[in-house]
Order: C-alpha cells, then structure tokens, then sequence
C-alpha cells in the first residue's frame, strides 16, 4: 500500500460505538493541536457479545474506512477490538502506529499491593488470550477478579449515565457477584469511565477507580514523536465524528458525553 505519513494528517480513533470517545477526551486533552476522526461502528454495536473472529473482521473494516480518509496514526479506542484483533492489524499495516486499549490493572496493583482489584469488562475482553497473559503477569501482586459487565455499553450507548435504571443494574450486579471487599476498580472497557460516578457510588467513593485512557493518549503521543508526527503550533485541532451509522440523536448522545466531567486515575 501505498502511504506516506505527515504531521498534517489527522488522529484516527475507533470503537464500537460512542466509548471511545472516553478516549478522544484524553487525547485531545493531552494533544490539543491534533485533529481527530472518531469512527463508531454504531451499526455493529456491541461487540462483546460477537465471536472474536466477527469483532476481527469488523475492526478491519473499520481501519480500512480510516485508511481511506488518510491518517497518521489509529487509536483503537476498544478493549474488546484490541483483544480480538490489535496483532492481526498491525501485522497487516505495518506503516502505521495502531495503539491499542488495556485494561489498567498495572496502576491498580501500584495503589496497593496484595489487594482486592475489580476488573470491569466486557466477557470477550475477559477470555481473550490479551488479558489472559496480562492476568498471569500481575496475579501474583493482587487478587485480580474477573467481571463481564453485559448491557452496561447499552446504558452508555443511550446516553443513560445516571439513571435510576443504571444505579438498579450496578448494585444487583456488584452486590451479587462480588462477596469480597474490594480496593480498587479497573474499568477494561472505554465505554465504562462514561458511568464511573454511578460505579463510585455503587462501590464506595473511597474506592479508587482506574481506567487506561491517559495511558493510551500517552502512548499515542510518544509514537507520533519518535515519528517526528506531532503537530504543535497552539491552534486547536479539529474533530469528525462519524461512524458506520449516524443519525441525529447518536450525534446528540455524543456530545453529551464529551462535556462528561467525571475524572477515574
Ligand atoms: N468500548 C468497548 C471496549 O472497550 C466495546 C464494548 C462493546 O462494544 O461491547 O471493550
């Protein structure tokens, strides 16, 4: 293929639907000067409950849509899609920077050693052979417990992120597979710092909770300067968010999670 990276191109970030723009926020927090396009496969959200080899199949097609519009580097801005097909992508492109999600157990086990962390994520993120090799590198510093969370991307994806429905879904939930006290909170899924206050009211606000987007942003920076790809010059980029279907209301949804001003470590 051919392709040539400039400064000039934007930041491609993708997910299956609007939690990556959890992500975006960090980004543009930390790379203010870049322009971003936000793709959100909304047509084919969710995608942890699809086989890995469908998630596969859709984030190519995903990074082929990004790959047309020409951009420099592409944030997969998904948990689920980095488990199922980060290594695949970046075999198949590689000319450019792919960063992938991870859930952020690493910082969780700095808090506090030897204790009980909460890894919230979908069940695909949680059986991929990605957070396996995480699991067995930190579980002997930290009681890592496991929690597919189905239907919390759906309260997300309708914008419910305070809803009486939400804070019902989560205590029953919590309260009825989790028997331990838990330390901290790991949110594995970009769609999940999106109701981290309801988590953090569920679980107790002394709990500290932790998500992977800084570290994603930080990374994405990193790579764009060891390419001589960082854009600066102290105007504000610019931001398209599109999708594989775009209505009204998913644009309306979007914009009100992106003045969320909830913060997770
Ligand atoms: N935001 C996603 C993740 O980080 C995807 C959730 C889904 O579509 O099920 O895993």
């Amino acid at each position: 293929m051919n392709y040539t990276l400039e400064a000039n191109m934007p930041v491609a970030v993708f997910d299956s639907g609007l939690g990556g723009l959890s992500t975006l926020i960090e980004l543009r927090r930390l790379m203010p000067c870049e322009d971003y396009i936000y793709y959100g496969d909304f047509a084919n959200s969710p995608y942890g409950t699809k086989s890995a080899d469908r998630v596969r199949e859709l984030s190519f097609d995903c990074v082929g849509y990004l790959l047309a519009r020409r951009v420099k580097a592409i944030v997969i801005a998904c948990n689920t899609a980095t488990s199922a097909a980060a290594k695949q992508l970046r075999e198949c492109y590689p000319f450019i920077p792919i960063i992938g999600a991870e859930p952020a157990i690493r910082p969780a086990v700095l808090y506090k050693a030897g204790s009980n962390i909460l890894v919230m994520a979908t069940d695909m993120t949680l059986k991929e052979e990605k957070f396996k090799a995480l699991c067995a590198e930190l579980d002997k510093m930290a009681n890592i417990i496991k929690l597919p969370c189905p239907d919390l991307v759906e309260f997300v994806e309708r914008g419910e992120t305070e809803s009486r429905e939400l804070y019902l879904y989560l205590k029953q939930h919590i309260e009825s597979n989790i028997k331990v006290k838990i330390d901290s909170v790991v949110l594995g899924c970009t769609h999940y710092p999106f109701v981290a206050h309801a988590i953090s009211q569920t679980v107790g606000k002394d709990v500290p909770i932790f998500d992977g987007n800084k570290g994603i942003a930080k990374e994405c920076r990193r790579r764009l300067a060891v390419l001589g790809l960082e854009r600066s010059g102290g105007v504000t980029g610019t931001l398209e968010i599109t999708g594989s279907k775009t209505d009204e209301q998913k644009l309306m949804t979007a914009k009100k999670l992106m003045e969320n001003k909830w913060q997770t470590k």
